[in-house]
């Protein structure tokens, strides 16, 4: 087998998707290595559960820093001690500036709650309700300056039905999200799907289209 791909996953809260890929690591789905999980909360409870399986934990508090730009530089020393592959966000509530972005240009992934360019920011269940959408999804993007934007590398659909709340599509998405990430690292880590510096993705994998990833 080729060496893992090695990952810095970045979090703010509960980390079930972090939890997703290191249950596929450790399943022998997913060739990947976490090299640490950094997380701007330090009660964020996806922390413990990189304890649990022995990952190096760190916390970079924003509320340490005097602005954006020393708290951008604070996580990006913090990362580049242990020079990963990729950096995956995974419920990591607060947008990279320019400089860290370019660092690791085109080697950051998000996963965000709706099917973009639809629905970017907060809140997206509740929007979609409100605007009684009859479909949701999920999305994995390349990470830029902007928010939520950069190139789509898959998404994930599922229907809205009419009695649905917010709670429901927070499993629905959920249900989805932890299908979707560790697939997507492994045909990175397998080199199903190539992204090159320029930003551009070769991929023998639909997007956009409904994906069993079991
Ligand atoms: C996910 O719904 C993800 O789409 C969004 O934040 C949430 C994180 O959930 N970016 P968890 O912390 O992985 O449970």
């Amino acid at each position: 087998m080729s060496e893992p791909i090695n990952l810095v996953v970045f979090i703010s809260g509960n980390g079930s998707n972090l939890q997703a890929i290191i249950d596929a690591i450790e399943c022998g789905q997913l060739n990947a290595r976490i090299q640490a999980v950094i997380s701007d909360e330090a009660d964020a409870y996806g922390l413990a559960r990189a304890e649990l399986h022995d990952i190096t934990g760190v916390v970079v508090d924003h509320r340490n820093y005097n602005n954006r730009n020393e708290f951008d530089q604070a996580l990006l020393q913090n990362v580049n001690q242990f020079n990963p592959d990729y950096i995956v966000l995974a419920g990591f509530m607060r947008m990279l500036d320019p400089d860290f972005v370019e660092a690791y240009q085109n080697r950051i992934f998000n996963i965000h709650p709706s099917i973009l360019p639809n629905y970017k920011g907060l809140n997206t269940h509740r929007r979609v309700l409100e605007n009684r959408e009859k479909e949701h999804g999920v999305s994995i993007h390349l990470v830029t300056a902007a928010l939520d934007d950069g190139p789509i590398l898959l998404q994930g659909r599922y229907p809205v039905e009419q009695d649905d709340k917010v709670e429901d599509l927070q499993y629905k998405g959920h249900e989805l999200e932890h299908r979707m990430y560790p697939a997507l690292l492994q045909w990175i880590s397998q080199g199903d799907m190539v992204i090159l510096d320029n930003g551009i993705v070769f991929q023998n994998r639909p997007i956009n289209q409904p994906v069993s990833f079991k």
